[in-house]
């Protein structure tokens, strides 16, 4: 029988997940289906019981399921812990079904690809939600110079670098005490880009030779990204590449097998550009 798998989501129409895990099967020839199901908000325990009793193996979990799927899973990696937030899981063979989250090794993963350097950089995170709570221990674990979190609400940036103390000295930021300070990688992880909103950045924040990432993406640059170029980033990369790391990651936690990430890359931004074009 073919191995079924789907992403749980509301909105999900849009999702490009079934495109990226349906190109990875075929790389690698794993026989398996991965559909998209929209999912009523409250519903999530009821859809995903149904859909591991009708013998699912694995699931991709995106907004607003995130703390659900948290919550349902019976066994957590310590990624998943750490982000407070589980967007894969996994039937085991014991029955129970675990919870990770892949988003975070994803960046540090797209950003290995891209050649970037991480460890000894000093590296600025903007935002302090979800996103940015997803990739500290990943990112920690790559032993940066410094680390730094700047958000609007100030007190969030606060609780994150106090969570996340253990792991390493973690500064948290309001926007202005940006001013004078330089990075040599910007990681702007705020839903800002989504709505065009650009950040309060300073001038000169970045260091010569500097990196910035956003971790959405586009068909054009998004407002964060203009800027870095306007600032003369040296290397600039959306959340395209993230995003199919993130399933790599999954792919792998279900099926032990490691698919290119690369050539999806490419078809999905040929596909982005083309509609826009
Ligand atoms: P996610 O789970 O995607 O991170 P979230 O938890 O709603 O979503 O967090 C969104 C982040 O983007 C927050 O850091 C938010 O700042 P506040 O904590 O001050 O709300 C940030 N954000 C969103 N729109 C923004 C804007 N226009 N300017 C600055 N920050 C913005």
């Amino acid at each position: 029988m073919t191995d079924a798998y789907a992403i749980f989501g509301h909105p999900v129409a849009h999702s490009k997940s079934p495109y990226i895990h349906r190109q990875f099967a075929e790389q690698v020839g794993e026989d398996m289906s991965y559909t998209k199901q929209l999912v009523p908000e409250g519903g999530f325990d009821a859809a995903a019981d149904a859909f591991f009793a009708a013998g699912g193996k694995g699931l991709n979990v995106t907004l607003p399921f995130k703390i659900d799927a948290y919550t349902y899973a019976a066994r957590l990696t310590q990624r998943a812990r750490r982000a407070g937030a589980v967007n894969t899981l996994a039937m085991q063979s014991d029955g129970t079904v675990l919870g990770d989250n892949t988003d975070g090794i994803g960046m540090i993963n797209d950003m290995h690809n891209l050649g970037w350097p991480i460890a000894e950089q000093r590296v600025l995170l903007l935002g302090a939600g979800g996103a940015v709570r997803g990739v500290l221990q990943p990112l920690m674990e790559q032993n940066p110079a410094q680390v730094a979190i700047a958000n609007r609400t100030f007190h969030k940036a606060e609780q994150l670098a106090k969570g996340f103390h253990d792991l390493g000295d973690i500064q948290a930021l309001t926007f202005e005490q940006l001013e004078r300070r330089q990075f040599d990688l910007v990681i702007n992880g705020t839903s800002a880009s989504l709505g065009g909103d650009m950040l309060p950045l300073p001038d000169g924040l970045l260091a010569p030779g500097a990196s910035c990432y956003d971790m959405m993406y586009g068909a054009e640059p998004t407002v964060f990204l203009q800027w870095a170029e306007r600032q003369s980033a040296q290397r600039l990369a959306d959340g395209l590449g993230m995003l199919v790391c993130q399933a790599a990651e999954s792919f792998y936690l279900w099926r032990s097998v490691r698919p290119e990430v690369v050539p999806v890359v490419s078809a999905l931004r040929r596909a982005m550009t083309k509609k826009t074009s």
